[in-house]
């Protein structure tokens, strides 16, 4: 049986981490992508951690032409794992239409891409933004959705919608799982891969580390009067190889045929939910790093509380996560060491 999968956005800061885990575990990742928010030099990293020259095209998944000729040079891949989307919410606010030609126009292409070709297991990308603000805490899969704040937020919800109308109507083999992010931070324990911001970081923990290591002056604590523990925030924060892995299973689910439906969906955290204190308390105990950073007003369209209940994850996909906050954070801490600081800046 091929071993091939194709990982779209695989230069990307989860999509690299999970092209390492996918190599560890005998699969035979293939990347495209299009290099908007990724670096090429990323392929070196990933060849550093598995001794693996990956291939790679350099395709954006809205050049429908470019995509079909590479699905029919790897139309013997069993698996897509869809990670190429733009994801910066301020940036979505302000043009929407990019978002929604690169996300949703994508994620059309892709499918029919593998119609056309027959490629059945797809693992697609979600976000815990489709909750918005949970009325319940934990937050299970069967919450209910809320209007998305922001075009970004829109996609992934469309983009689910799109996924399970699809293939609710196809009479063939395919067949979905939707994974529902919560916060992402952290990197390789090698340090060969991790997270490029490019510019100034919209997200915490590289906005933490960047000021740590001097890039930027000050970190700004969006809000501390909400009604949680410390007035700040709360958030799920899961270490990203905890997440690749997670990929890896999904896969190996559908690939197996354990999938109990042909569109599933599941959330992917801790369980566990800190606050940004806590967060940047943390940060200084693992690194012995002192942060600079002051309160100031809540930042528009941020949630108050969100994490995940874990027990769909651990029961139906037999995962869970591993690595703490503080290794979460150490390994942020490590990779920013060792970005040449001039890039970020
Ligand atoms: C949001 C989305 C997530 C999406 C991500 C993409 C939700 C719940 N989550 O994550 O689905 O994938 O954007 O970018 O909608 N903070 C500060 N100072 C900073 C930066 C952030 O205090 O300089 C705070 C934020 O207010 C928030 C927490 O840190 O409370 C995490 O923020 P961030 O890393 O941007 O992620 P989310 O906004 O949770």
């Amino acid at each position: 049986m091929s071993k091939k999968v194709i990982v779209t956005g695989g230069t990307g800061f989860i999509g690299s981490h999970t092209v390492v885990e996918l190599i560890a575990a005998g699969y035979t990742p293939v990347i495209l992508d299009n290099l908007s928010n990724s670096e090429i030099e990323v392929l070196e990293g990933i060849k550093k951690i598995t001794g693996v020259t990956v291939e790679f095209g350099q395709i954006d998944i809205k050049d429908q032409a470019a995509l079909t000729t590479f699905f029919h040079e790897h139309k013997d891949a069993i698996g897509v794992i869809h990670f190429a989307a733009l994801k910066a919410v301020g940036e979505s606010v302000n043009k929407p239409l990019l978002y929604y030609k690169n996300n949703i126009g994508g994620l059309i292409n892709i499918i029919s891409c593998m119609k056309e070709v027959g490629i059945n297991n797809h693992i697609f990308s979600s976000s815990c933004t489709v909750y918005g603000q949970p009325d319940q805490l934990p937050v299970t899969e069967n919450s209910p959705l809320k209007p998305a704040e922001s075009p970004y937020g829109n996609t992934k919800q469309i983009g689910e919608e799109i996924l399970r109308e699809d293939i609710a109507s196809r009479t063939d083999e395919g067949k979905v799982i939707a994974l529902r992010y919560f916060n992402p931070i952290g990197a390789h324990a090698s340090a060969e891969i991790g997270e490029l911001p490019l510019g100034v970081p919209e997200n915490l923990i590289p906005y933490v580390t960047q000021t740590a290591i001097g890039l930027r002056d000050e970190l700004k604590v969006f809000g501390d009067d909400y009604n949680t523990k410390d007035g700040t925030a709360v958030r799920d924060y899961i270490h990203v190889v905890d997440l690749a892995q997670a990929h890896v299973v999904a896969l190996d689910r559908l690939v197996n045929h354990k999938n109990k439906e042909k569109f599933e969906v599941f959330n992917l955290g801790t369980g566990q939910g800190n606050s940004v204190l806590e967060v940047i308390h943390a940060f200084e105990k693992s690194t012995g790093v002192k942060l600079n950073y002051k309160v100031v007003d809540r930042r528009a369209g941020d949630v108050e509380a969100t994490y995940a209940d874990t027990s769909f994850a651990k029961n139906e996909l037999g995962w869970s996560t591993k690595l703490s906050l503080e290794e979460m954070l150490a390994s942020a801490w490590k990779w920013q060491k060792k970005l040449d600081s001039k890039k970020s800046v």
